[in-house]
């Protein structure tokens, strides 16, 4: 199998449209936050956020597979001693653009050091906004099992009856759980809030994000050989990820100097695998 890393250099806006229809099969990104990192690369008001991203998440709707996913990592700033509500106002306009807002999952930064304003605390969490096209999408849950853990040795000692049979929801939500389906097993699903430190070693960019939030997602919505997107490249870790993955990726990047620094370290864009 060949595994391509296409890195391009321009705004996604215009990059996107040199993408087929229905080919990728995960898109996952962390643009620039409102107003964020000016003296990097450039901020949009948070008041023209929406219009500024909504011909990109148009154009991410055409290029993504029926069966894809689109993962948007954001979180909304405060202005003005408020909470904006770009995000939001995004979510709700996405929608209306054809995407179905499927699932939200939290990074929470494990290694956030406490800080304090006057009326508020540091933040330690991120949103991972996930946007899909249709209800039934690609998803391998096995992928990311994680070890039974602790809470299993306690929770399972003792079985009350009501777990010993299928206990469904009471507010007839369909949802119900048989506890002591999980006695004989040693891995379980994880939620949807994931515990990863913030990236240290990356001092080439401003804002990437840890090698482990794309690894999860990729591992999630995809399989070997299958194309990830990131529309704003930025230092490339999902690219990286992605080749060391056997993924083909895609990573769209405005800056030069980002791209010729993927470029120079993404090596070879071509890799064979048995
Ligand atoms: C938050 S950073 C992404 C960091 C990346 N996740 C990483 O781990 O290095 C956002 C990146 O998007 C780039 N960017 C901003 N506007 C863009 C646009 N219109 N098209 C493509 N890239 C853009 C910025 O230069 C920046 O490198």
């Amino acid at each position: 199998m060949l595994i391509n890393t296409d890195i391009k250099l321009g705004d996604c806006k215009d990059v996107l449209k040199e993408l087929p229809d229905n080919s990728v099969d995960l898109i996952f990104t962390s643009p620039p936050y409102a107003d964020q990192r000016k003296n990097t690369y450039g901020g949009t008001r948070p008041d023209e956020y929406v219009d500024w991203f909504l011909p990109i998440s148009k154009e991410l709707l055409r290029v993504l597979k029926p069966t894809g996913t689109f993962v948007l990592n954001i979180k909304e700033k405060v202005v003005d001693g408020e909470r904006s509500t770009y995000v939001m106002e995004l979510i709700l306009e996405m929608r209306k653009q054809g995407w179905l807002w499927t699932e939200e999952f939290i990074w929470h930064k494990k290694n956030c050091y406490p800080g304090k304003w006057s009326n508020r605390f540091r933040d330690a969490w991120e949103r991972l906004l996930q946007f899909n096209k249709q209800k039934s999408f690609a998803m391998y849950q096995e992928s990311v099992m994680v070890p039974m853990g602790d809470w299993a040795k306690g929770r399972l000692k003792n079985l009350s009856e009501t777990d010993k049979i299928r206990d469904n929801a009471k507010n007839g939500s369909g949802f119900g759980k048989n506890i002591s389906n999980w006695l004989t097993r040693d891995k379980a699903y994880p939620t949807n809030v994931l515990h990863l430190a913030t990236e240290c070693s990356n001092k080439h960019h401003s804002a990437t994000f840890p090698e482990g939030l794309p690894e999860w997602f990729i591992r999630l919505f995809t399989k070997e050989g299958d194309t990830v997107l990131d529309p704003f490249m930025g230092s490339g870790t999902t690219n990286f990820v992605a080749q060391r993955m056997s993924r083909n990726s895609i990573g769209i990047e405005i800056m030069p100097e980002y791209c010729e620094m993927v470029n120079n370290y993404i090596c070879p864009k071509q890799l064979k695998i048995a």
